[in-house]
């Protein structure tokens, strides 16, 4: 059977990366998630205290940070976990604190090049579901299923809120839905490779579907791709 490349792009917090993982499980393909990268980085940079004044970073430094960084995905008990210098960071990158972090080193063009050249490694091979804001339009134009998720930002707020309050760290439900439309704002208005549908991506509106409705969609999009 042929393989294929699968790129999902869409807004934050709305379910793209459950999708995906459902979707290369269904498939059997490996599953990247990009924003773990964006993460990871941003984890890093913290770290060594780069992101510690808004709006400014020492460019400089984060260039030489960035080239002794190796940013991998390990197989646990758990699940697929993303890996900074072969340490397990998972739980670290989830923060809001760290996504947000994320969305700034994000617009920075030398650390998407770097980003967008590993991806496009771990895709060569085909046989893979990534999921970013920019996979079907930058890293890999020529994917043979693009799909763009959105939902509407107080659906995706919700879902974040309830999320937060899971995890034991809540937040009050309008300063969640400021954050979401905050990211929106920064991801398609940023410089380099802004959050855009490509042409050819399908659009996936999950704002009144099941998480079984969007797999069985997904899956049938799929399908009638691998003929
Ligand atoms: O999907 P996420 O929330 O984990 O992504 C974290 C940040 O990284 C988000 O602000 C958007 C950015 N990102 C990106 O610019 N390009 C990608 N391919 C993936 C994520």
């Amino acid at each position: 059977m042929k393989k294929i490349v699968v790129a999902i792009d869409g807004h934050s917090s709305c379910g793209k990366s459950t999708m995906a993982k459902a979707l290369a499980s269904y498939a059997g393909y490996k599953y990247v998630d990009t924003g773990a990268m964006y993460r990871a980085v941003a984890l890093a940079a913290s770290r060594e205290g780069l992101l510690d004044i808004p709006n400014e970073i020492d460019l400089a430094k984060l260039e030489k940070l960035l080239a002794t960084l190796e940013i991998d995905f390990i197989v646990t008990s758990q699940g697929q976990h993303t890996s900074l210098n072969g340490i397990d960071v998972e739980a670290e990158i989830r923060t809001l604190q760290i996504g947000n972090a994320a969305s700034r080193v994000s617009a920075i063009p030398f650390v998407r090049t770097q980003l967008v050249s590993l991806q496009q490694d771990m895709g060569r091979a085909k046989g893979i579901v990534m999921d970013g804001r920019d996979i079907g339009t930058v890293v890999f134009p020529n994917a043979e299923l693009k799909v763009f998720v959105t939902a509407s930002p107080e659906v995706r707020a919700k879902r974040r809120f309830d999320e937060l309050l899971a995890k034991g760290t809540p937040m009050s439900f309008d300063d969640v839905l400021k954050d979401v439309l905050d990211r929106d704002y920064r991801d398609t208005h940023r410089e380099v490779s802004p959050l855009k549908q490509a042409d050819d991506a399908l659009l996936l509106d999950n704002s009144n579907m099941t998480r079984e409705e969007q797999s069985a969609l997904l899956q049938s999009w799929f399908d009638k791709r691998i003929l």
